[in-house]
């Protein structure tokens, strides 16, 4: 299906699981604020995945509404784009079930966020989290997407869901259109910053790992300083020699607008402390208006359901229309 450049769907999602944090809005929500005024928006907050980790179900109900508020504050435009609950549009778990009928146990069993999880939670690993990707999968296509913006994390999950719509069209003809992951040079994998070695996590044990959406500034300053940097004193960007520098270059650029270039120049002959301390202050800059829109929602909360439900009504459109080519498609519907 050929679509002209206005026309292009765009699909992402977060799960209302954990902290939202500096990672997922640099990696993510920061291109679907700029992507909803060049194509078609659609962003979910993915409940479902989410309870592949058991939830508190008291917690899970704040965090979900919680995670709309962030999309909101963070700039997505209700006008422009459409924001619903995953678990609202019932097509998502119906088409998994299709999907999961083409993939290949094999397959999953690659997903290196199965494997780590399946590491961390060994007593809990449930089916849910093997079947994960196919569900984001479903996700992805039901909406017919062009463009899933996503971290580097979530990248082997799109080439799964490229991989089943091919599968698909070629058993049952061309329905689903073939989705390309948009992966930022800067911002892709921010790391943690207790470790750089390891990616900024939802899930991480220690709140040093993270900024935290709702950090206070001074907590946020606190965990710049503290961040686990490298040997020697220059601020230059080497990801290999030099993780924790390059790591916290990367967030100073994004959330200054400088490049890193631009940055490096300015920082030649100083000390990492002064470094860190500028680091932290454009943090705080940065999330400031976000910080304050966020205490805004927070006190109104019913207008932000009113939104997730008539977003949950137009993407129910979009979800029932291909179903039914799905399941005529597929030979269940006459
Ligand atoms: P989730 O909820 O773990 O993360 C949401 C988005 O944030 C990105 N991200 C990061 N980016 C940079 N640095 C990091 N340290 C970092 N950590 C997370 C993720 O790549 C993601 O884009 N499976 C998805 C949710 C999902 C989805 C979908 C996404 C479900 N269905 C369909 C796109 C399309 C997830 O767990 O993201």
């Amino acid at each position: 299906m050929q679509k002209d450049f206005k026309n292009k769907v765009v699909f992402s999602a977060a799960q209302p699981s954990g902290v939202l944090h500096l990672g997922n809005y640099l990696g993510a929500i920061k291109q679907w604020v700029e992507l909803q005024n060049k194509h078609k928006c659609v962003f979910s907050i993915v409940d479902y995945h989410a309870m592949t980790v058991y939830q508190e179900p008291k917690k899970l109900r704040e965090k979900i509404l919680e995670t709309a508020m962030i999309y909101l504050a963070a700039g997505i435009n209700p006008e422009k784009s459409t924001i619903f609950i995953q678990s609202d549009v019932s097509e998502h778990t119906e088409l998994a079930w299709i999907l999961n009928t083409i993939a290949k146990i094999p397959e999953l069993e690659l997903m290196t966020q199965f494997k780590d999880k399946a590491k961390r939670f060994r007593s809990k690993v449930n089916v849910g989290l093997f079947n994960y990707p196919v569900l984001m999968a479903a996700d992805i296509l039901l909406y017919k997407t062009d463009f899933v913006p996503v971290g580097e994390d979530q990248k082997q999950h799109v080439e799964l869901a490229r991989t089943l719509a091919r599968r698909f069209n070629n058993l049952y003809g061309d329905i689903f259109v073939v989705p390309q992951a948009i992966i930022r040079k800067e911002g892709a994998r921010i790391m943690g910053l207790d470790d750089p070695l390891k990616k900024m996590s939802k899930s991480a044990k220690s709140p040093a790992n993270y900024i935290a959406l709702t950090d206070e500034p001074n907590l946020i300053k606190e965990k710049i300083k503290r961040a686990v940097t490298d040997s020697g004193k220059e601020v230059i960007y080497n990801k290999e020699k030099k993780p924790g520098i390059s790591n916290l270059l990367e967030i100073y650029s994004l959330a200054s607008g400088k490049t890193i270039k631009q940055l490096e120049k300015e920082y030649e002959g100083k000390n990492y402390g002064e470094f860190k301390k500028d680091v932290g202050e454009a943090v705080v800059g940065f999330l400031e208006p976000f910080q304050k829109d966020l205490k805004k929602l927070k006190e109104n909360p019913d207008k932000v359901r009113k939104i997730l439900q008539s977003g949950a009504e137009k993407a129910k459109l979009i979800a029932a229309k291909t179903m039914q080519e799905v399941k005529k498609a597929v030979g269940i519907n006459y």
